[in-house]
């Protein structure tokens, strides 16, 4: 197996790639029905050819009641029809595969959707019964079971566990739901829970698939007998929560490694582990195990030297252990967009609800925006892997002003309406210039924003692809740059890093004897003696480096 030791072109693909995030929904519209689709994606391709990524990672595309759009799947072996089917899927991973882009897809393992039909024979069965023990059913507490079996709370607000009517009309046993009320958990205790999913492993990379997101990968094991949360998080005594990050989920994936070493070409697998420190998350990438994990501790870094330097460091040692390289990544459809968060100073769960949802009357977009392009320069230059979210190579902010009736994020509803979720990051990108219609988004001319399924703000057309391609100092332009040089430049991607001090409120790395990593979080400073800017993120002023600049040097 190659390792971090070995030189790039001896590397396996995945300690080193840029992988770019598709959120299928909001991506590209091929037939003019307001949701983005896979031959939506397929019309992209050469834009994505030549912003330089890797590889490309499409969110669930799998049929769906769309509950939790695509999360809440209903067949895990076939496509959304609004997304098109299994030949357009076939005909996208050729595509790409002859651009030498690779394709990771979103497997869902934690939980289905209700309309599966799995649930479906589980709440026509019996309590008891072999339907039932594919999911958690368990009788409710109290006189007459009308109490939730225990005290978790569903990710989305509210109690994790819904009540069924039973045949017989009455009220009865309970099932566990760490999502929506629709989005039912597995029993993974169960063998046919555990076959299914191998099937469905081994049908996605036979149909050529390079890999696997898997989402809430640290959820699939509860701990024996279901105990209530403590009140006190204190009493957790240091171990996980029930329901997250349980010893038994590295069994699943040890199984799932041979599966996926079993196929040629270094297939591979990312994990959604919303763990920390990072050296819990060290534990789903120890040999045998999974390839990347994505670092959620350095996403929730807020724009402040120390900080980011603790993460770094702390993550690059954790996984240096277990010789895995780290995945990066600022930015994806779950949270406030990096734009938004670093200007006002938010990590991605942190602030007020008013700071994350509000009119953004505080938002100095132009800080924002300046401090996510100096922020995605240190990204690339730092050793690993990279994952960006669509739209974050244009920059784009979090849209504010969804009207209450067009949200669709399952969160503000199970919230009681308090919490708007996350559809402010997941608006469809605006391609081109044009007000009328959607911007470009959907091959429907006539379609106006306001019809795509999320609408996007009027001033969209701004920050569209077409605007972007004719400003040479756009932030498209500025990605394209830097993935070019990351391409040429043998030290990035994995491999050693070392940090530089500079002094002051400066982050600089040397990534070779010759390439500098420089992002100054405060007042202006000279630049160090070099031979050449590579490129920067912002203009410099003649040898000095501006607050809320990066650049990397020749050194
Ligand atoms: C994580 C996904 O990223 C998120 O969008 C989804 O709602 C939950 N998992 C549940 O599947």
């Amino acid at each position: 197996m190659s390792n971090s030791a070995l030189d790039r072109k001896s590397r396996v693909w995945w300690r080193d790639s840029v992988i770019y995030q598709i959120y299928i929904r909001s991506f590209a519209d091929s037939n003019g029905d307001g949701k983005g689709d896979v031959k939506g994606i397929e019309s992209r391709l050469g834009y994505l050819k030549k912003l330089g990524i890797d590889a490309i990672w499409i969110t669930p595309w799998y049929p769906s009641p769309q509950k939790d759009h695509g999360y809440d799947v209903s067949d895990f072996m076939d496509i959304e029809p609004d997304y098109g089917n299994l030949d357009d899927a076939k005909q996208l991973i050729a595509k790409a595969h002859e651009l030498g882009i690779r394709v990771i897809i979103d497997l869902v393992p934690n939980h289905c959707s209700d309309q599966h039909k799995w649930f479906q024979a589980a709440l026509s069965a019996e309590p008891g019964s072999k339907e039932r023990d594919r999911f958690i059913f368990r009788d409710g507490k109290g006189a007459n079971g009308e109490l939730a079996p225990n005290n978790w709370q569903s990710v989305f607000g509210g109690p994790a566990w819904h009540r069924v009517t039973e045949k017989n009309g009455k009220p009865g046993q309970w099932y566990l739901h760490l999502f929506a009320v629709e989005q039912p958990d597995f029993n993974w205790k169960n063998q046919d829970v555990k076959e299914y999913f191998e099937k469905v492993l081994h049908f996605w990379l036979k149909l050529g698939v390079d890999g696997m997101r898997i989402d809430v990968a640290h959820g699939m094991i509860k701990a024996e007998g279901l105990p209530d949360v403590p009140s006190d998080p204190k009493l957790l005594e240091g171990k996980p929560m029930p329901f997250w990050d349980q010893d038994g989920v590295h069994e699943i994936y040890k199984e799932w490694r041979k599966i996926l070493d079993s196929y040629p070409n270094d297939r591979m697998a990312v994990a959604e582990a919303w763990v920390s420190p990072a050296s819990r998350i060290a534990r789903y990438l120890r040999p045998g195990e999974l390839m990347n994990s994505f670092n959620f501790d350095f996403m929730g870094s807020k724009w402040d030297k120390s900080n980011m330097v603790e993460m770094i460091d702390r993550s690059m040692q954790a996984l240096a252990e277990v010789g895995a390289p780290s995945s990066w990544v600022f930015n994806n459809h779950d949270v406030t967009r990096s734009v938004d968060r670093f200007d006002l100073g938010l990590g991605i769960g942190g602030g007020t609800t008013a700071e994350r949802h509000g009119d953004g009357s505080k938002l100095n977009i132009e800080r924002g925006v300046r401090r996510a392009r100096a922020g995605a320069l240190l990204m690339l230059a730092l050793p690993g892997v990279a994952y960006m979210f669509q739209g974050e190579e244009l920059a784009l902010p979090e849209v504010r002003d969804i009207p209450d009736d067009r949200i669709t994020d399952p969160s503000w509803k199970q919230s009681g309406f308090k919490n708007k979720g996350r559809d402010g990051c997941r608006v469809p990108i605006p391609w081109q210039i044009s007000d009328s219609g959607s911007h470009g988004f959907s091959t429907n001319s006539k379609l106006g924003k306001s019809d795509s399924w999320l609408p996007q703000p009027k001033y969209w057309g701004d920050l569209s692809v077409e605007k972007q391609e004719t400003d040479p100092d756009s932030t498209l332009n500025m990605y394209r740059k830097a993935l070019a040089i990351r391409k040429s430049e043998v030290s990035l991607g994995d491999g050693p890093m070392q940090w530089l001090d500079l002094g002051g409120n400066v982050l600089a790395f040397k990534r070779s004897e010759d390439f500098i990593c420089i992002l100054n979080f405060g007042a202006e400073i000279e630049l160090p003696i070099h031979k050449d800017v590579l490129i920067s993120s912002a203009k410099l002023n003649g040898n000095k480096l501006p607050t809320d600049t990066a650049v990397w040097l020749r050194a």
